[in-house]
């Protein structure tokens, strides 16, 4: 049996523990073992939930368990995330991650020390929500050299943005919507002023390119100045206007941005809207493809963490991880 532990227990946090109860008989023909959560860390108790029994307020308990094999990290927030993070591979344990802010900050050192302890650090659900994209860069585009990665990875602002275009809402009320519907960051300024999308590009420039650049070095907008005048504007003349998120490398250097752009009809990712998120890749030997799908709410991104929980069952072999550097 497969024991892991829960960091975290709101949207993406319990959307884990759904998906593992739920699909558990799934999941166990999967990994030939079942999946058991062991212990949900949170600050809060949880009395009425079926796994209220399981809630520890205490890193330790965790990181002293020797059944331990998997923590799967969703708090958010870089600290303490990224200590547990550090402190549970420096253990010998697995760890699996929605983060992307610890990720996009610290995600070199932390793949090199998993690295060094022979264990997974695993982040799918970092980038696109449920959207397969990670393992596909990292495994079936391995001998592509990519060109460029470009694409819509916010949820919460496409949902606005398309709210906007469809039923002219106010920026306000589509934001107050998106927040009900759990898409939304625990401050949305990191979705609406572009650090979420910033934070998810420079991940996937690394894994594109191998140099993590800072989000905080690249040019990065975000839309909260965007009217539904404007984006009335842009529907009028076959466009759409979209947050986007684009890497490629010029000569030795890594290009990574976040703008608001206007999307021809011609783009597909012109068509994506509300909460989807599409990422297109122009790749060498490929040509382009276009990953689709729930970027942001808690069944998809559950559905990518425990797809990396999944990974790390003994029966998925020795870990392959990427090497980042870390850009000066
Ligand atoms: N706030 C993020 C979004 C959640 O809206 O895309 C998923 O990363």
């Amino acid at each position: 049996m497969i024991q892991i532990a829960i960091l975290g227990f709101g949207v993406v946090g319990s959307g884990t523990a759904e998906v593992l109860t739920e699909n558990q008989r799934l999941i166990a023909a999967h990994c030939g073992e079942e999946v058991n959560i062991r212990y949900i860390l949170d600050l809060r108790d949880f009395p009425e939930h079926p796994l209220g029994s399981r809630v520890v307020h205490d890193i330790d308990v965790i990181l002293r368990d020797p059944e331990v094999s998997v923590v799967a990290e969703m708090m958010g927030g870089s600290h303490p995330a990224y200590d547990f993070s550090k402190a549970a591979l420096e253990a010998g344990k697995s760890v699996v991650t929605s983060n992307k802010e610890v990720v996009a900050t610290y995600g070199a050192e932390l793949l090199a020390l998993a690295r060094s302890k022979g264990v997974y650090y695993l982040f799918e659900a970092s980038v696109g929500g449920g959207i397969p994209i990670i393992r596909p860069l990292q495994n079936d585009l391995a001998c592509n050299e990519i060109l460029s990665i470009s694409g819509i990875l916010n949820g919460t602002t496409n949902f606005i943005l398309t709210k906007m275009k469809k039923e002219g809402v106010s920026f306000a009320d589509a934001l107050a919507e998106a927040q009900a519907n759990g898409y939304a960051e625990a401050n949305p300024a990191a979705d609406v002023d572009g650090l979420d999308a910033a934070r998810k590009i420079v991940i996937l420039a690394a894994l594109a390119f191998g140099i993590l650049v800072s989000p905080s070095q690249i040019p990065v907008e975000g839309i909260s100045h965007i009217t539904s005048e404007q984006t009335a504007v842009a529907d009028a003349v076959g466009c759409a206007v979209k947050l986007i998120g684009h890497t490629e490398r010029i000569g030795g250097r890594v290009l990574a941005l976040v703008a608001p752009h206007m999307v021809p009809e011609a783009n597909p990712v012109n068509h994506i809207e509300g909460v989807f998120n599409g990422i297109l890749v122009d790749a060498d030997m490929l040509g382009r493809a276009l990953f689709y799908g729930a970027g942001a709410g808690k069944l998809p991104t559950a559905s990518a963490v425990v797809a990396d929980i999944l990974s790390t069952a003994p029966s998925a072999g020795k870990p392959n991880l990427p090497q980042w550097r870390q850009a000066a």
